[in-house]
């Protein structure tokens, strides 16, 4: 059973290093992306990554290096229309990432589930529940981040549509027939 709110894919990153060297000697232009500085990474690279590449199969998407500066937070949101992702730390960092209960409204107090992100690992990260995020570290923080293109019909994708996905990958694995 999967997790409300996340769930880490069974898989170590094939392109950690290849991200990072990208952002390094890549030339292109860095954007903007929801207030993050980011690197829009080509699909050449991200689809050496056997994981990425079985979700792009089933349900295509962009992706981007996402960049959260020293000592700053990414205030309680959800991810406007973005309903789910997957999400990488690409380098280890002292950052923090909550989940607020969705049953709530954002109060003084209120409860929380951490996802504590293993730098190297995909997490399937359901965006339509508010969360917040904090580098208080004295490095900037990357983050790995995809955008799912609409499906065919013209939806969304969401965080139960990869739950599928997840399943099937974890089984493709066992029984060795990738
Ligand atoms: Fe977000």
């Amino acid at each position: 059973m999967k997790h409300d709110f996340f769930e880490e894919v069974n898989h170590v990153s094939e392109i950690a290093d290849d991200l990072m060297t990208f952002f390094i000697e890549s030339r292109q232009e860095a954007i903007f992306y929801h207030d993050f500085v980011a690197k829009v990474i080509p699909r050449k690279i991200f689809l050496k990554d056997s994981f990425l590449s079985d979700m792009y199969k089933k349900y295509p998407f962009n992706a981007a290096l996402l960049i959260m500066e020293p000592g700053t937070i990414y205030n309680w949101h959800k991810d406007g229309r973005r309903k789910a992702t997957i999400n990488m730390v690409v380098n280890a960092t002292e950052s923090i990432c909550i989940f607020m209960d969705p049953s709530e409204e954002q109060a003084m107090v209120n409860h929380i589930t951490e996802l504590r992100y293993q730098a190297g690992s995909y997490y399937l990260f359901n965006t339509e529940h508010r969360h917040l995020v904090v580098n208080q570290d004295v490095k900037p923080r990357f983050l790995f981040s995809v955008e799912f293109h609409d499906k065919e019909d013209g939806s969304i994708v969401d965080y139960n549509d990869l739950e599928i996905e997840n399943e099937l990958f974890e089984l493709s694995k066992v029984k060795g027939c990738r």
